[in-house]
């Protein structure tokens, strides 16, 4: 079984960025965090970031073909612009967990959008680095469902 974990742009500067409002733990960190959890659960981690749109539209198409059944993505800033990285989603089919760190809903308008929310299973924001924690294990419990 099959995960995979997406970041999206200026994440691969969590720790140093904004702290008050994104917390001082780095997406190395989080990523090591998962990939325990995931483990020893049985079941294979991919993690990518980056700040690039295609190239997260490019890793979700291989997904598709590397059989990955489930994605945790946070599309930070992509969120409230990719109508390609969404529609990448829904090409592919998988089912996926939106994740923000920081409770959208509280910050300025332009970030209460989202073009994934509506086809999300779930969506998880506002409780900070644990958030991923919080979409892995929803993820593992569809994956292996005696692992929860
Ligand atoms: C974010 C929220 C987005 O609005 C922002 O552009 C990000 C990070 C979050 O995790 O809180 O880059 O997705």
């Amino acid at each position: 079984k099959r995960l995979l974990v997406l970041h999206g742009p200026n994440l691969n500067l969590l720790g140093t960025r904004e702290p008050e409002v994104y917390g001082r733990v780095t997406l190395e960190q989080i990523d090591q965090a998962l990939s325990v959890r995931a483990k020893e659960a049985g079941v294979e981690l991919l993690t990518f970031q980056s700040n690039h749109e295609g190239q997260l539209v490019d890793r979700v198409q291989a997904a598709a073909r590397e059989a990955v059944e489930f994605i945790v993505i946070n599309p930070a800033a992509y969120t409230h612009t990719s109508v390609a990285l969404r529609d990448a989603l829904a090409g592919v089919g998988i089912p996926f967990v939106e994740v923000h760190l920081s409770n959208v809903h509280r910050r300025e308008p332009f970030r209460h959008h989202s073009y994934f929310s509506d086809q999300a299973e779930g969506v998880i924001c506002g409780l900070g680095w644990k958030g991923y924690v919080y979409a892995l294990e929803f993820a593992l419990e569809r994956l292996v469902p005696q692992s929860a």
